[in-house]
Formats: structure tokens, sequence, C-alpha cells
């Protein structure tokens, strides 16, 4: 039997967070709805975060409302707090995500908080979610490199892991932010990391600033992981992460797995379309 890797896109939030000029939610809904229909089964859709931050997902509800559901298709939203945790559970996401930052300087950016609180309030959020039979996903971001502290030690990653699990999170993602590390670096993280984890438990969330990143999908696929977050036309970045360039694609990352050997489940003609469509909300920006 040939090995099966989950491709979790993040495109239409962690690729379109970052562009400065606000695409109506018309054409979020149609990005969506076309990665729906290419075989991924998990598609990270929008996030319920403070509109003052990151103002182009102000429009969540209005996209979390207006998409197609597919069966067999789980639509996750990013939730900082409970306030973004009641706006996904009345807008009915699948599951929701819960972010903590692996540095000091990337977690006060992007979320105001030190990496002690975040992890309080993290639970909190992890708490409430399981109240309600919301499956929980967390990110570790800045698993190698931080934009404002340099590198990151890999016991503060393992650290952040292992809390994301003890609070329930089925699995936790780790995300190369700023699509800094190379094979070397991720392979002291990721030993670190299976310290605490299985690979079963953990996804490769990588970012290609440096054009490495499918270099670190074949190291972390080396080390058991099979999930993969990807944003379909290589779109994202975080604007809080200066100098972040976007996700991997995922159409050269299942271009890729296939060369592998492996199975992903997705049409690759049909991404290819939703890639030029999602290229084009960027070019129209
Ligand atoms: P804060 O300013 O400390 O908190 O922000 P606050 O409670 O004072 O809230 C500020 C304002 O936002 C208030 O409005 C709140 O009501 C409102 P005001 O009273 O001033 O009118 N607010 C909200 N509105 C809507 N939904 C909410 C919400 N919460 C507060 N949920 C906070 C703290 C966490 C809210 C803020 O820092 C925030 O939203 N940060 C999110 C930043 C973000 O989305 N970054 C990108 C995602 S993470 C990422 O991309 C990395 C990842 O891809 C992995 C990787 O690559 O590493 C996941
Ligand atoms: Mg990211």
């Amino acid at each position: 039997m040939q090995d099966h890797v989950t491709v979790f896109e993040v495109g239409p939030r962690d690729g379109l967070q970052n562009e400065a000029n606000l695409i109506p939610a018309r054409d979020k809904i149609s990005l969506t709805d076309m990665l729906s229909e290419t075989g991924l089964s998990r598609i990270e859709v929008t996030s319920f975060v403070s509109p003052k931050w990151v103002p182009q997902m102000g429009d969540a509800a209005e996209v979390m409302a207006g998409i197609s559901r597919k069966e067999g298709v789980r639509y996750a939203v990013l939730t900082p707090n409970l306030r973004g945790l009641e706006g996904a559970i009345a807008a009915k996401a699948s599951e929701v995500a819960i972010f903590l930052s692996a540095s000091e300087g990337f977690s006060k950016a992007n979320i105001n908080a030190t990496m002690a609180e975040s992890v309080m309030r993290a639970r909190e959020v992890a708490s409430a979610a399981m109240d309600a039979n919301m499956p929980v996903r967390g990110y570790v971001s800045c698993v190698t490199d931080c934009p404002y502290d340099g590198p990151t030690p890999p016991h503060n990653v393992a650290f952040m892991a292992e809390a994301l699990l003890a609070m329930g999170c089925y699995e936790v993602s780790l995300g190369d932010t700023i699509g800094k590390a190379v094979p070397r670096s991720l392979t002291y993280m990721l030993d670190s990391v299976l310290a605490v984890a299985r690979p079963d438990q953990l996804a490769g969330h990588f970012h290609d600033t440096d054009g490495h990143a499918l270099a670190n999908v074949e190291v972390a696929l080396d080390h058991g992981l099979r999930v993969f977050d990807s944003a379909v036309g290589g779109l994202g970045g975080c604007p809080y992460a200066p100098g972040a360039a976007g996700n991997v694609a995922t159409e050269a990352l299942v271009a890729r797995l296939h060369a592998l050997g492996y199975t992903t489940g997705i049409d690759l003609a049909k991404l290819e379309e939703a890639g030029r469509f999602a290229i084009e909300l960027r070019e129209g920006n």
C-alpha cells in the first residue's frame, strides 16, 4: 500500500491575510469552493481575529456563511481568544486552531502576549472549544527562526508543542513562519519535539522565503510526519513577520509528494486551476 499524506490547505487564511487591499468576500468564497472540489479534505478558511490587527480577515463570518460545504471536507478557522471561538462556533466551523509562538518577540508582535500569557489564553480557548465539542488544532510559530529574536531554541518548541497537546489539541502544526528553516535546523527542532510528541500528532507548516520548503518537507517525511500545510498559488505571509514570504505552494507540494510515491487524493489539474484563480486575486490587489 502506498503511504498517504494529508495536505492541509491554508491559502484562504494564511495566503490572503497579508494582502494589503481588501479582497471581496465573494472571491474568498469562490476560492474556497474551488479548493473543495480538488480532493482536499482540510481547508483553513479564515480567522476570527481582531480586524484592527488583521483587516483582511474582518469578513470571517460572511465568508464562512457563503462557502458551499462539501461532505468529507473539514473547514477550519483560527481563533486567538474566546471572542474568536464564539465567532467560530456561530459560523459552524468544523474545527478551530489556536496559535502560540516559540519565541517571545513574535508572540508579542502577533498576539500582544508573552509566551507564558499566550499559553494561559490558549488553554482557556481550548477548554471552551472542547466543552462545545469543537476539535482544536494547535500551531507553534517560529520553530527554527524568529524575525525579532533570531534562532529559536528547539526546547522552546518542544515546550509549546507539549503544552498544546496537553490542552487537548489533536495535532500541532510546526510553523517555519519566516521560511528560514534549513534541513539541519529543522532536524534539531524535530528531534527535540519528537521526544514529547508522536509524528502522527505533528504537521509541517513551511513558508518558502528562501526556497527550502520542499527540502524541509522531505526531512519531515523522513521523521514520520504525514500532514503538511500549504497555500494554493504559494500565497502568503504574516503581517507580523516582516520578510516572510508565501507558504509552500500546494501545487508544488502535491507534485513533489506524488513524485516521491505518496498518495494525496488531490487532483493536480483542478488544484492548478484554483492556483491560477488565487494568483489573480493577489494580482488584482
Ligand atoms: P489586543 O489588542 O491585545 O486585545 O489584541 P484586545 O482585547 O484589546 O482587542 C483589541 C480590539 O480587537 C478590541 O476592539 C477587541 O474588541 C477586538 P476595541 O474594543 O478596541 O474596539 N477583538 C476582536 N475582534 C474580533 N474578533 C476577535 C477579537 N479579539 C479582540 N477575536 C489579539 C489581541 C489576540 C485579539 C490580537 O493580537 C489579534 O487578533 N492577533 C491576531 C494576529 C493574527 O491573526 N496573525 C496572523 C495569524 S498567525 C500566523 O499567521 C502564523 C501561522 O500561519 C503559523 C506560522 O506560519 O507560524 C498560524
Ligand atoms: Mg503561516
